[in-house]
């Protein structure tokens, strides 16, 4: 099976952790299409931990917890493409999930066949309880072997927190995504960190396998299972346009029944989603990294536009640059960009030789550029 963009949608850890069940998961299936998310790009449905009962069954194989799915998972599995929706699911590559429950190590044969049989469509692996001495690239290997016998197209999203170097070799293992750090907590400093230790695998962003810096905190607002405080408006802003800027899965964590209108209608940007789901995959380009203190990029897009991106990681007011000639447009080129906000819609007219926005704490500007004959 062959993705060509990275997946969006909806999981259940950030904010309900184990408190799931059958009512609650159909609820954001129905929620996701009414609200306008799913015509929006986001489609799949995923149940994370805590969904199992604590043993297998006399056959070895997972069976769902019968007070949370009482219908069992066949049944949810139909409801979510009812409404013209995927299926996502997880389990762990090691001998108990993270949260302590049956996990796929040694079955994982079996256990891909079970999934299969529930129709699902997209299964997280994580990295819970794995043997200190197991090898870690072949198991996965060995999962994405199971999955491809399985007799369904299931989306496999590798989770191993970019342990043993992951992200060099996911991609040809078979992962169609690959979790490159630990978890994301609501918080600026949560999200600023994984950001920052992704600018150096930026390269190996390719069509068909994306580097997933883990699920969006933006609308928890300081609430749910990964609390730690909450971002600012400026904040979630940045989140939200940094993961799409590197193409990231864009999986919402957060209780889509009951968005604010901003939280909504940054999930719903479509000039940020269009640059998530561009189909060159492009990895962007580190322009300036200033210490830490302050990033710009430049990234390619499939119709030729470029995006110019400034990430202010610093707790003061800085400057962003972007020198156009440091991005390999001379001087002398005769060339401007004419220059789009992608948060606000508002032209900048076209901008020559460089571009050098001021940048609040946390903040990140974002803008689409076209390329133009000057006069
Ligand atoms: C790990 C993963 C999280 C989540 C939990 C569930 O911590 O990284 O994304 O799946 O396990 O227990």
């Amino acid at each position: 099976m062959i993705i060509n963009k990275p997946p969006m949608g909806w999981n259940s850890w950030n904010t309900f952790g184990a408190e799931i069940n059958e009512e609650l998961i159909m609820e954001m299936a129905d929620k996701i299409v009414e609200l306008g998310y799913k015509d929006a790009g986001y489609d799949y449905i995923i149940i994370d931990d805590c969904w199992s009962e604590m043993q297998r069954n006399e056959n070895g194989e997972l069976v769902c917890d019968k007070k949370k799915f009482p219908h069992g998972m066949k049944y949810i599995s139909d409801y979510i493409h009812s409404k013209g929706l995927k299926f996502g699911m997880y389990t762990c590559v090691g001998v108990k999930t993270c949260a302590g429950y049956p996990s796929s190590f040694g079955y994982e044969f079996i256990d891909a066949k079970t999934f299969a049989s529930w129709e699902i469509d997209y299964l997280k692996c994580d990295f819970g309880y794995f043997p200190f001495n197991a090898d870690c690239k072949q198991i996965y290997k060995t999962m994405a072997m199971a999955l491809q016998n399985s007799g369904r197209d299931i989306l496999f999203s590798a989770c191993n927190w970019g342990r043993h170097d992951s992200v060099k070799w996911m991609n040809s293992i078979g992962a169609h995504t690959y979790r490159s750090t630990g978890d994301i907590f609501d918080s600026f400093t949560s999200f600023r960190d994984i950001f920052v230790s992704q600018v150096k695998n930026l390269p190996y962003t390719s069509i068909g396998s994306y580097n997933d810096m883990d699920m969006l905190i933006v609308g928890m607002n300081g609430k749910g299972n990964v609390a730690q405080g909450g971002c600012t408006e400026e904040e979630y802003k940045s989140h939200f346009a940094l993961w799409c800027l590197f193409q990231s899965p864009l999986i919402i964590g957060a209780d889509i029944r009951n968005l604010d209108d901003f939280s909504k209608n940054l999930l719903l940007n479509k000039e940020l989603i269009k640059i998530n789901q561009d189909s060159a995959a492009r990895p962007c380009q580190l322009v300036y990294d200033a210490n830490g203190i302050w990033y710009s990029f430049i990234k390619e897009l499939s119709d030729g536009d470029y995006i110019l991106a400034y990430f202010n990681a610093s707790d003061e007011e800085t400057q962003g640059q972007i020198f156009f000639y440091d991005i390999g447009l001379p001087v002398y080129s005769k060339v401007g960009l004419k220059m789009t906000d992608l948060f606000t819609g508002e032209s900048l007219g076209v901008v020559t030789e460089s571009y050098t926005p001021t940048l609040a704490p946390h903040c990140c500007k974002i803008y689409r550029a076209k390329f133009v004959d000057l006069p």
